[in-house]
């Protein structure tokens, strides 16, 4: 039976990268599936360093603004990922049928790995933590934009080598991408959103799409294209008598617009947190049954029980 199970670590407000590479489509599935499921990874945010009161207060921003969003916990099961104890119980499970290779192969480990100073095991570990994520609820369907393929692959590969270790039945899930594009730092559009500062000047004038030669345009024809839900193709032609500066006021003008009202209300949702509290309790009630099962047969099949 189709299940969608997708994750979004609590970051605070989410980026344009987030909304249009994500959670748009997350609000799309709702409608397209029947069992849905969507969690705020808060055991993931821990792999990097992050004090107590922020990381709280981000997990009450990332449900508002999903919530803000169009995610509909009559549709979904909205919950936080370190309420549903049987996640990190798989987690080790799985933890000791990977390889080490395996894990240092993947390309976020090697970035990560670079930038910061002394890196936690958890941070090594991390995509184990993600594949029971999504196999505790024997998910089929996981919406996730381009740079998680890597995890779902090594999720596929673990759920493969559990059952036929333990003669399981995990189904291997399939990574539903978005139609969203992969959103590019604004000023460094080689690289995914992110803080460099290195700011190539483009000395090609007017509006034209070519993600070879010039990415940053091309970058701001993408967003601007997902968010009027147009082509590409249709934005260019519309825009290609505008300079640069008239052509960023335009797009700046059209995304104040679209996320004006989620802003405000997620505003609105940030300032009951006793309705936030209640609606992730209820998510996670409802996740945690689902996990009960799959865990206890997990748990006959590996010997424990
Ligand atoms: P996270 O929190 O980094 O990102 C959440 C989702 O947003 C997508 N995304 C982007 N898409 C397009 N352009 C960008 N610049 C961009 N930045 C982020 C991500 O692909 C992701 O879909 N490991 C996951 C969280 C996770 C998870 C899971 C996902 C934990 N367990 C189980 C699916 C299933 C992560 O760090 O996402």
């Amino acid at each position: 039976k189709p299940r969608v199970l997708s994750g979004i670590q609590p970051t605070g407000i989410p980026h344009i990268g987030n909304y249009l590479g994500a959670i748009k489509n997350w609000v799309q599935l709702q409608d397209q599936f029947d069992d849905v499921l969507y969690t705020i990874v808060d055991l993931h945010a821990l792999t990097v360093p992050n004090d107590p009161k922020t990381l709280r207060e981000n997990i009450y921003k990332m449900a508002a603004s999903l919530l803000a969003c169009g995610i509909d916990t009559n549709k979904s099961i909205l919950f936080q990922q370190s309420q549903v104890p049987h996640h990190t119980d798989l987690a080790w499970l799985l933890g000791c049928i990977c390889t080490l290779p395996r894990l240092q192969h993947l390309p976020q480990w090697k970035e990560k790995s670079k930038t910061s100073e002394n890196p936690g095991i958890g941070l090594f570990t991390y995509p184990i933590l993600q594949a029971a994520d999504i196999l505790i609820y024997r998910a089929t369907h996981v919406p996730v934009g381009e740079d998680q393929i890597h995890h779902l692959e090594l999720t596929r590969d673990l759920a493969k080598i559990f059952n036929n270790k333990f003669n399981f039945n995990f189904p291997r899930p399939k990574d539903i991408m978005g139609e969203g594009p992969r959103i590019k730092s604004l000023r460094n559009p080689s690289a995914k959103m992110s803080k460099s500062d290195v700011n190539p000047k483009n000395s090609i004038p007017g509006i034209s799409y070519d993600p070879e030669s010039r990415p940053g345009i091309s970058n701001l024809l993408q967003i601007h294209a997902a968010f009027t839900n147009e082509t590409v193709e249709n934005v260019c032609e519309q825009c290609k008598s505008l300079n640069k500066v008239q052509y960023k006021t335009k797009l700046s003008d059209i995304i104040v617009e679209s996320l004006g009202p989620i802003r405000q209300e997620t505003e609105r949702l940030l300032s009951d947190r006793h309705n936030l509290d209640t609606i992730l309790g209820k998510g996670k009630e409802k996740a945690a049954i689902i996990t009960e099962n799959t865990w206890k047969e997990v748990q006959k099949s590996v010997g424990l029980l």
